[in-house]
């Protein structure tokens, strides 16, 4: 049997204090590693795509100079500078817990090998990431500053490079995991949680996630959930799980292919 590819996102609202520039939680980040590294103990032939997002470091700065909107003059492309170094600076932070804690990750950073065009990727190479998963790494992504052929420059968010990997690698389960338990029907009460969303079931559950959709410079849980949908639509066996990675042992059990709460999206 193949083995399984699996792509996880630690999102960036559970690895930094989104309310703080540049502030990371040392901490939660050091857990989810061990996560990780119990997983990949457990389930020796899994092979793991690991993305992260960029929370209080990229979405500051790209939200100072407006990096989503497009990068033309020279104080747009010193923003470009910036978001760049935010999420180059988290990235760090993360390969370094990830090898403290004694998981062979390597970083495949959008920037150097990611072009844009009118915001989506248009190109990025998926051979490094195949021979990384070959030899037993794990490859790490993250939401970063890539250049735009029509725009200059602009925000590649973790799920958009899920989402073009995806073309190629053909993972069985994408995982998504924030600091909220999953999709909420009612948010910001948060009080209802949608077990499920389909994507032919979309345009009515769609105004109902419009809240969240200002929080961050890539669309927020809205354009999160929209992606995943895309992507479901286009594979013929995806699935995909938002939940929460705050509650202790959801990352292990999620990687280990366990049932928990949260909210699957569906064909
Ligand atoms: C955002 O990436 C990238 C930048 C703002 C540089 P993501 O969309 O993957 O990050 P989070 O999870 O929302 O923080």
């Amino acid at each position: 049997m193949p083995k399984e590819v699996v792509f996880l996102k630690l999102g960036g609202s559970l690895i930094t204090d989104k309310s703080r520039a540049r502030t990371a939680r040392p901490e939660t980040i050091r857990r989810l590693v061990e996560e990780i590294a119990q997983a990949r103990k457990a389930v020796p032939g899994l092979r793991l795509v690991l993305g992260h997002g960029s929370g209080s470091f990229g979405h500051m700065e790209a939200k100072k100079f407006e990096t989503a909107e497009g990068v033309r003059s020279a104080e747009d492309w010193r923003g470009f500078t910036m978001v760049w170094a935010a999420a180059d600076q988290l990235n760090r932070i993360m390969t370094d817990a990830l090898a403290a804690g004694g998981v062979p990750a390597v970083r495949i950073a959008p920037s150097s090998c990611a072009i844009l065009e009118e915001g989506r990727i248009a190109e990025m190479p998926v051979a490094p990431v195949w021979s990384a998963l070959d030899a037993g790494l794990v490859p790490v992504v993250y939401g970063d500053a890539v250049f735009d052929r029509t725009r200059g420059g602009g925000i590649a968010s973790t799920e958009m490079v899920f989402a073009h990997l995806a073309r190629s690698l053909h993972p069985q389960r994408i995982l998504l995991a924030g600091i909220e338990r999953g999709v909420f029907e009612d948010y910001p009460a948060r009080e209802v949680l949608l077990p499920r969303i389909r994507a032919a079931g979309w345009e009515t559950v769609r105004p109902k996630l419009e809240g969240s959709a200002q929080t961050d410079v890539t669309g927020g849980m809205l354009s999160k959930v929209q992606e995943m949908l895309e992507l479901i639509l286009r594979e013929e066996n995806l699935q995909v799980l938002i939940f929460s990675g705050e509650i202790e042992g959801n990352v292990r059990r999620a990687l280990s292919g366990e049932t928990l709460e949260g909210t699957r999206l569906e064909k």
